[in-house]
């Protein structure tokens, strides 16, 4: 059977890390990394984790499932969820801090520390924007892996307050070379090269 085009695979193994869309036995698992989303900077105390029970932050996840356009990506390792990405539309009547349009999702995403830094975020965002091509988001100007991360899937800053940046992505596709590893030459042992 030929898929459409548009249907991205719905679990794919990378590196044994498995990527997946959310299903409802996420939801601790998506709390846990929206506390990890709150940026706290180098050396400062997390945050208690009775800020995700103010109604700035619930929002973004409260009910999770229940409104339209409610979606996010998981990855799974052997030891269980890693890390989540997930959007959720909220309207001029209650915003996000990365509100810019009540049609356009507001962007959350974090990885737990031991597996940053390995391409997974890259993987986990880049499956979700397939689905939802345009997204905001609000970010710390402090952050710099996340500030990276979204400018190279083609977030764009629309506006900047109190050290927070709200970026913003129209793009109705993802360019595939920015999505996924590129497959990397073989390395090549100089010594053991042909000379003939
Ligand atoms: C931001 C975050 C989601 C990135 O996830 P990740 O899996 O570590 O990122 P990846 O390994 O996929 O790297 C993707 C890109 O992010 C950027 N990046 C990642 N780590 C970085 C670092 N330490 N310094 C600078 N840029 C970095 C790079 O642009 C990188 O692209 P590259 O691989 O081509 O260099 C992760 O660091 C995280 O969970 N941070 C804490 C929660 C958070 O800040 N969430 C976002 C709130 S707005």
């Amino acid at each position: 059977m030929t898929r459409p085009t548009t249907q991205v695979d719905t679990v794919v193994v990378v590196d044994e890390h498995t990527f997946r869309p959310w299903i409802a036995a996420d939801v601790p698992f998506l709390w846990d990394m929206l506390h990890l989303a709150l940026f706290v900077p180098v050396g400062a105390e997390p945050l208690p984790r009775s800020v995700l029970d103010e109604p700035k932050v619930a929002h973004y996840l409260r009910s999770f499932g229940e409104r339209t356009g409610d979606d996010a990506q998981v990855c799974e390792g052997s030891d269980g969820p890693v890390g989540a990405a997930w959007c959720r539309k909220l309207d001029s009547t209650d915003p996000g801090y990365g509100y810019v349009a009540d049609e356009v999702p507001e962007l959350g995403m974090a990885i737990v520390g031991s597996r940053r830094g390995r391409g997974i975020g890259r993987r986990l965002l880049g499956d979700l924007l397939q689905r939802h091509p345009a997204m905001s988001l609000s970010v710390d100007d402090a952050n710099t892996a996340a500030v990276e991360l979204y400018r190279s899937l083609g977030f764009r800053p629309v506006a900047s307050a109190a050290g927070s940046t709200t970026m913003a992505r129209t793009q109705r596709e993802v360019p595939s070379a920015l999505l996924l590893e590129q497959p990397r030459p073989p390395q090549t042992n100089p010594d053991e090269q042909d000379s003939s």
